[in-house]
């Protein structure tokens, strides 16, 4: 379980996190919605330890974050994985290097990690012929699977996603989801996705929106059709903002 409490983070005298209180179950599988620059990737980042937070509490299983020494922070933050906005493979590795790089990296052998990084592949929908490729010899879709499938990697308890289907066409955004969708089922980690994309409502359990530096609703991805919150009602449509009696809101 995730539990942030009063979290606040500014930079400079800019707020970007307001005192937000957030509670993600065990196993859920969230979805985080809210417009660009809104600070969902400062959200995140906050979770998995990447930005110290200015005040408040981020609880992973019980465990305040913010109050832990370096070392057990590390250890908690094993549990995490992170699938960044634009993969963030590197260019100068083969698929087979990016994958595999943290096990490379701690000395095991290549014919010890080479079956594991064929296996999270497939789990990803990718065969072994893309081992030997580089990053740029991939679509935008296969690298977002290969970034995945290093994820994978590393078991982890709790999968956190930014953004993954940005700048993808239709039915790759489709694809993704049902990706994401099937890695939930298959490794039962506690799923969160940032997106502007409401797609992800089709395979998400849960959806939060952050607005103002805070989460202005949080509910099941069925109801949210029926929120009468004006910005909620209006974001989820693509409807410009505005007085609401001028769109038709007829709740
Ligand atoms: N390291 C940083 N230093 C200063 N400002 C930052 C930093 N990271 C993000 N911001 C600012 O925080 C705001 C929210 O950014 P971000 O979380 O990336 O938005 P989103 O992911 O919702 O599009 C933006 O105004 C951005 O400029
Ligand atoms: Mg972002």
């Amino acid at each position: 379980m995730i539990e942030l409490k009063n979290l606040t983070k500014s930079f400079g005298t800019k707020l970007i996190t307001n005192s937000l209180d957030l509670t993600i179950e065990g196993g859920e599988f969230l979805a985080i919605i809210g417009r660009s620059g809104e600070g969902k990737s400062v959200l995140l980042k906050q979770i998995i330890g990447l930005i110290k937070p200015t005040d408040g509490s981020v609880i992973i299983d019980g465990q305040d974050l913010t109050k832990l020494q370096p070392k057990q922070q590390k250890d908690i933050f094993k549990k995490c994985g992170y699938v960044f906005q634009f993969a963030a493979l590197l260019d100068s590795l083969t698929v087979f290097e990016n994958v595999g790089i943290t096990m490379l990296e701690d000395g095991e052998s290549e014919e010890k990690v080479r079956p594991l990084v064929i296996q999270k592949l497939a789990s990803v929908g990718l065969t072994a012929d893309v081992l030997d490729k580089f990053p740029n010899e991939l679509s935008g879709g296969m690298k977002k699977r290969v970034g995945l499938a290093r994820t994978l990697m590393l078991n982890p308890k709790i999968l956190i996603y930014d953004e993954p289907t940005t700048g993808l066409d239709p039915i790759t955004i489709r694809l993704i989801h049902e990706l994401i969708k099937k890695t939930h089922s298959s490794c039962q980690a506690t799923t969160v996705v940032i997106s502007h994309d409401v797609d992800v409502f089709n395979y998400a359990t849960t959806v939060a929106m952050l607005h103002q530096g805070k989460i202005v609703y949080k509910g099941s991805t069925k109801d949210i059709w029926d929120c009468p919150n004006p910005y909620i009602y209006q974001f989820i449509r693509g409807l410009p903002e505005g007085p609401i009696e001028q769109i038709g809101f007829v709740k």
